[in-house]
């Protein structure tokens, strides 16, 4: 049976066109105003080439003007209060739905998505994220944990074309309903239904300037970025421009969130149900025309069934229509622009000539007036093929097969990236057993693509850092009040200011040995040979610590890595080690203190309180370990999804130089204790606690591999870790040059930073020194939709 064409009336989105003149100027302090460069550009219609209306393009003095509107804006939005924010935002969610057909008309006009796919998914979900964020505004000020938190101040958004309206939601919901401010620049190829909300802003009458939207390409983006009044950045779009985005900010303070690429894996085990999958595919990779940063655009499928289900999905291939976007019988709608369409011409060439076999259907062809690419399947793709490696943001699936499940998880976790992935299996245990074993921030298990504001979504690895819904995402937008009180100067402690000439009046053993350094569960001498002398804070001289090199870091990597099974523990039973750790630590509370003593002249007194403090810290950190869980949201679609806290990986952690011990353990500890493996560099000038801590580790029952420690040169070690590709995270407390350098170098593989910009908390403070905010950091949240009540 055939069917004509049905296509949805446009005239409304014309006349919204016309009523701006077909040409947009900027939305700065709640008015439209001319770009000061005079320029514009077009935005078209990918359906058919033709020009919709001309966008303006602001340059720096735009920008400028922007971010000072919102800096206007802010003190009174914050004033106004939690309540009066929530009003706002259940205003902007009934104008959204009030107007729902006009911005699905206009979104498909501008992108060339079918118009089935942005009126039943894309546009329900930005009201849904309005109304979700409108609550999270009122209950901001009362809620035991946001209540904590501070608004940043003004933020900058940078947004892609795949779902415009859908991504403004994502950003600007939780920014205002956390206080803050906005300034957006949606895509350049996208920014219709962008410029629409502006007027929706105004029809609310929200407050002038705290919302503004400056349209351009990447140079008005990267002005946002590097714009001193702009307290964070969020940004979704390609990992290129992540990275450029992380070096930009490096060392600025800056709080940024990156939702990058994906190449996330579809894995269908023998007994799955396959009609099911059929349509799976076809929302993974067809959905948006496979321009989506979660498609799953790799297919991996065991062996069995492949040959079987290939044949399934070719005749569903046969089956899709393609058209028009605003026709409402298409399943594909246009590519959105031909530079994307280039992209994805040229990928699957290279597919071809890498030995790739491509199918296309061929019962019917792509419309020629537009911006169209074929559904299109590859097969005979080696793993470490182009196709399989590159984000194509186009309608190709790349399929693979698998023989074991082991090997499944090894095919679906060679990739850089980490966003997204899903399962098929009718079987619930094999699915709940690959879920936390695929490295993704999202894993559906029989569904795919689904998404929702009460769910967190983000990536692992290179798909970049960060959370969008879920409670998880709020804390892109907000900062720990207590960092107030951080100072430009150490907190120390009184210390005795006469010189000592020998240790024996105080009893303190002497260090006559050079402290070697310690990784893979084993006193290791340096790889140069070298070692530092180390003086007391009075001058003395104590003894003498290796010079760990790069070396010594790669083998320590290479020896956190080799540390399995760690993270695999239970938080019960990670938290026996730690009991274990706290209590041979009492145990050896004389030796600690009077190194302490030895290493910085503090009195005894303060020296054991600085050892009973780190005690305590790990009782902390031990009793969190079990109780630091997930959540389970209530999302709209039938499923649970559960939002699990899960290590990060191999960390890096550079520790501060004051408080020898406290600082080594308010830092090491926190990490250990959700799962990761670290290596560890510590204190520089006051080395030796950590040094005498190998003989703890050793009989606390750690595992080989899960604290490394290589002393040696602070800020040059920390560099070499920034750079270490096998190194996921790394927390950094030095100076302000120090952070900057690990901000900028770790962007090669996007890892997960946190540094102090040079400001020391005190440790001795609990509320500084430890809690949640350490075991956020030392975590990342795997958001897991499980089918439930279906
Ligand atoms: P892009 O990353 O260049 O564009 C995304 C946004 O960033 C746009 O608003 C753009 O104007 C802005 N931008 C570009 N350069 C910037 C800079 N230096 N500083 C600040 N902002 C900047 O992505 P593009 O060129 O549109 O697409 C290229 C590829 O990126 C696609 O083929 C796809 O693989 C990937 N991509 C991924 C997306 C995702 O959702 N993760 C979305 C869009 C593209
Ligand atoms: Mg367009």
């Amino acid at each position: 049976m055939a069917y004509g064409p049905a296509p949805e009336n446009a005239a409304d989105a014309m006349s919204f066109l016309d009523a701006h003149k077909r040409k947009f100027e900027l939305f700065i302090g709640g008015k439209w105003q001319k770009p000061s460069s005079g320029e514009y550009y077009d935005s078209t219609n990918p359906s058919n080439k033709k020009n919709l209306a001309k966008i303006s393009e602001a340059n720096t003095a735009d920008v400028d003007k922007a971010v000072a509107a919102a800096n206007k804006a802010l003190p009174k939005w914050v004033e106004i209060g939690a309540h009066s924010r929530a009003r706002y935002l259940y205003a902007l969610a009934r104008q959204v739905q009030k107007n729902a057909r006009l911005f699905t008309v206009l979104e498909s006009l501008d992108n060339g998505k079918p118009i089935r796919e942005t009126r039943d998914i894309d546009i329900p979900l930005v009201a849904r994220h309005f109304y979700h964020h409108a609550g999270w505004a009122q209950i901001r000020d009362t809620d035991p944990e946001l209540r904590e938190y501070k608004e940043l101040g003004v933020v900058g958004q940078i947004i892609p074309w795949n779902f415009p309206l859908l991504m403004l939601s994502w950003k600007i919901a939780p920014a205002l309903a956390m206080g803050n401010t906005v300034v957006l620049k949606p895509a350049e190829d996208t920014s219709l239904t962008a410029l629409l909300f502006a007027d929706i802003c105004q029809q609310i009458g929200l407050p002038d300037g705290v919302v503004n939207i400056i349209t351009g390409h990447g140079s008005t983006g990267a002005a946002l970025v590097e714009h001193k009044d702009v307290q964070k950045i969020a940004f979704t779009g390609s990992t290129n421009v992540g990275k450029i985005i992380r070096r930009a900010t490096a060392g600025t303070g800056k709080k940024i969130s990156l939702e990058l690429g994906g190449k996330s894996p579809f894995i269908v085990f023998e007994d799955a149900d396959l009609d099911s999958v059929v349509e799976g595919i076809v929302n993974a990779i067809w959905f948006n025309q496979g321009q989506v940063c979660c498609a799953g655009s790799r297919l991996l499928v065991q062996e069995s069934i492949a040959e079987k289900l290939y044949s399934k999905i070719r005749a569903r291939m046969e089956n899709m229509r393609m058209g028009n976007a605003l026709d409402k019988c298409i399943d594909i709608g246009a590519i959105v622009s031909p530079g994307q369409l280039k992209i994805i011409e040229d990928l699957v060439k290279t597919g071809v000539e890498e030995g790739g076999s491509l199918w296309q259907p061929t019962s019917w062809d792509c419309p020629t007036e537009g911006c169209f690419y074929p559904p299109t399947l590859f097969t005979d793709i080696a793993p470490s093929a182009t196709l399989a490696q590159e984000e194509i943001f186009g309608p190709v699936l790349v399929a693979m097969s698998f023989r074991t499940h082991q090997e499944a998880v090894k095919l679906a976790n060679n990739t850089r990236y980490g966003l997204a992935s899903s399962i098929w299996t009718e079987n619930i245990n094999l699915a709940l057993d690959i879920a936390p074993k695929i490295k993704a921030g999202v894993v559906w298990t029989n569904c795919t693509n689904v998404f929702d504001a009460a769910a967190g979504f983000g990536g692992y690895r290179e798909s970049g850092f960060g959370r969008e819904g879920g409670k998880e995402g709020l804390f892109e937008y907000i900062k720990p009040r207590i960092e107030e009180l951080f100072s430009d100067k150490p907190f120390t402690k009184a210390v005795s200011t006469t010189k000592k000439t020998t240790d024996s009046d105080s009893n303190i053993p002497t260090i006559d040995r050079t402290a070697k350094m310690y990784y893979g569960g084993k006193q290791a001498r340096p790889d140069g040979g070298y070692s530092t002398k180390i003086n007391s804070s009075s001058g003395d001289y104590i003894g003498e610590v290796s010079t760990g090199n790069r070396k010594d870091i790669r083998n320590a990597v290479e020896a956190a890595h080799k540390g399995k099974g760690w993270a695999g523990k239970t938080g019960h039973a990670r938290a026996q080690v730690l009991y274990y750790i706290a209590e041979n630590l009492i145990q050896r509370k004389e030796e600690f203190a009077n190194r302490i003593c030895l290493m910085t002249n503090q009195n005894k007194t303060s020296a054991l309180q600085e050892v009973e403090q780190s005690v305590d810290r790990i009782y902390t950190y031990a009793a969190l370990a079990d109780k630091y869980d997930g959540r389970v949201h209530h999302t709209v679609t039938s499923n649970v999804t559960i939002a699990m806290p899960e290590p990060i990986g191999v960390m890096g952690i550079v520790c501060p130089d004051e408080s020898p011990l406290l600082g080594f353990i308010s830092t090491v500890i926190p990490a250990i204790s959700m799962g990761n493996n670290v290596i560890v560099v510590p204190s520089q000038t006051a080395p030796f606690s950590a040094t005498d801590f190998y003989q703890i580790l050793e009989t606390s029952d750690v595992p080989a591999g899960v604290v490394n420690i290589i002393t040696g040169g602070k800020d040059e070690l920390a560099q070499v870790l920034a750079k270490h590709d096998d190194v996921d995270g790394l927390w950094y407390f030095g100076s302000q040059q120090g952070s900057e350098a690990i901000e900028r170098l770790s962007a090669d593989n996007m890892k997960r930073t946190w540094v102090n910009y040079g400001k020391y908390r005190n440790w001795s403070d609990k509320a500084q020194g430890e809690g949640e905010g350490f075991l956020r950091r030392a975590s990342q949240i795997k958001n897991i939709w499980i089918p439930y009540g279906v």
